[in-house]
């Protein structure tokens, strides 16, 4: 062996290294925290920044701290209280050391012996995450790579599970179809198509003004696609949907499932955190309905990307999902082999998921949780108070949760006008740097969407986001008058 490999598992070395990037991240953490630094995002093109990248790839260089810091310093900053863009929460930083253990131990996860600790913490967070959602003791699941493959994952078993044919071993000779509301994340859709059951998998269910799905429409869309001869195994609910935070009422399509036999997903990819929340519970009445949810904690758990947990109600069914036998009908504990934690995920390998959200449960319970979602929901409920008392700014909806759509709408310019202006004004923000907000289309206009996912914005932080967008505004309209 030569000598790079032994300076490259030299332990003093990584001892010294990783001191010091803990004190690169300690200082990150305070800049952007207390407002120290006052840009969110280092905004440049694609182009210019690969081309940088490239550069610097083979630019031989002894100290990867230096490297670190420059990532740092490039990088969008999730822990300033000007982040109000996607939904992703600042990292808690308990949480993101978890992460660096996780990395370094590189336990594979897939069996039992590659992640013991994992594997029965992962047991242990899924089943107290099932228990805070309203499931009994027969409840169990996985932690898996996000909110995506989350769903999927649900919907093979549905199919597996609700399916008249054993598609896994058989193949698929009939129409499958799920009914899911129009205002549900593309992930869905995406799934169905995966499946191979095409664009007529998918029956959209229109949503009412506040972008909850109009559960009334459901009994007859399901009469149609029956009429129409497809075989509807499944409705999804959105808890909530991504663009504007709409929560279905999932105790009507809980009640719609049964009365049809349908398979009852939630997502809850974002919404389904309100399980912690004394407050706002009630968002995600009729979730115990439901025989499978997704909840991503790095959405709004505070765990470092991507940690999704998906819950059955009834754990036995987890594992069908990749194999048509009911493996559990031969065994009626049907858990005996839960600690195989490949056999009920798509991915062999895994990194150790579960002592993210473990460290967090752990240090500081449940109630960290609580005040998190809670404070950003009311965060949110106050800036739309605000911002409803102001002239000029319109509400797509208001929020439920922590997600709110507004839109500069001038008296003088049409819709399509506002448009190119909310257009605008949020490019020229993201250029600057010093805020970070996105921006959706909701039935023909552009609406500016903030997530509140730091706890440390303050309604002053919104009030000041404001007044830029409206100078802004103000701008642009002389320009182009
Ligand atoms: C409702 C909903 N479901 C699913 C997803 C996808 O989750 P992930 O990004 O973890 O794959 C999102 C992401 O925005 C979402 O909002």
């Amino acid at each position: 062996m030569g000598d790079l490999l032994k300076n490259a598992y030299n332990p003093e070395t990584f001892r010294r290294q990783g001191h010091a990037l803990i004190d690169l991240l300690a200082d990150y953490l305070d800049s952007s925290l207390n407002r120290r630094e006052d840009k969110v995002i280092q905004w440049e093109d694609p182009e210019t920044a690969e081309k940088r990248w490239e550069e610097r790839l083979f630019a031989q260089n002894a100290d990867p701290v230096a490297l670190f810091r420059q990532v740092v310093d490039e990088s969008i900053k999730l822990h300033h209280p000007r982040y109000m863009g996607h939904q992703v929460s600042p990292a808690a930083p308990v949480a993101a050391l978890a992460g660096a253990l996780n990395d370094l131990l590189n336990n594979g996860m897939g069996v039992y012996e590659m992640g013991i600790p994992g594997t029965a913490m992962e047991r242990a967070v899924l089943k107290s995450v099932a228990r805070k959602m309203g499931f009994g003791s027969a409840a169990d699941g996985v932690l898996t790579s996000g909110g995506s493959l989350a769903n999927l994952t649900a919907l093979l078993t549905a199919r597996s599970v609700s399916a008249r044919r054993q598609v896994w071993s058989e193949g698929n000779n009939r129409q499958l179809a799920l009914l899911v509301s129009e205002e549900a994340h593309y992930c869905v859709d995406r799934a169905v198509r995966i499946m191979g059951w095409g664009e007529a998998g998918i029956i959209k269910v229109p949503s009412d003004e506040a972008f909850r799905m109009r559960t009334e429409l459901l009994e007859p869309l399901y009469e149609e696609a029956i009429a129409q001869g497809k075989e509807v195994i499944a409705v999804v609910g959105s808890a909530c949907s991504t663009s504007t935070g709409s929560f279905d009422d999932l105790e009507a399509i809980g009640r719609f499932a049964a009365k049809y036999g349908l398979w009852f997903h939630v997502d809850g990819a974002h919404g389904a955190a309100n399980i912690y929340s004394s407050k706002y519970r009630h968002l995600v009445k009729g979730l115990e309905l439901a025989d499978s949810v997704v909840m991503d904690f790095h959405k709004m758990l505070l765990t470092p990307t991507i940690t999704t947990a998906l819950v059955f109600k009834d754990g036995r069914h987890s594992f069908r999902t990749f194999a048509q036998k009911a493996v559990y009908l031969l065994n009626q504990e049907g858990d005996e082999d839960w600690y195989n934690l490949a056999k009920r995920t798509f991915e062999t390998t895994k990194t150790m998921l579960s002592l993210r959200a473990f460290s967090l449960l752990q240090t500081y319970g449940e109630a960290i949780f609580d005040e998190y979602v809670t404070t950003v929901n009311e965060l949110t409920a106050s800036f739309a108070d605000w911002l409803e008392t102001r002239t000029g700014w319109q509400l797509a909806v208001r929020p439920a949760c922590n997600i709110l759509c507004f839109r500069i709408a001038p008296p003088n310019l049409n819709a399509l006008e506002a448009n190119a202006l909310n257009e605008a004004i949020r490019q020229e923000l993201l250029e600057e740097g010093k805020f970070y907000i996105v921006k959706t289309n909701l039935r023909g206009l552009t609406f500016l969407r903030v997530t509140l996912t730091n706890p440390f914005t303050q309604i002053g932080d919104l009030e000041a986001l404001v007044s830029v967008l409206e100078k802004k505004a103000g701008l642009w309209s002389q320009e182009t008058s």
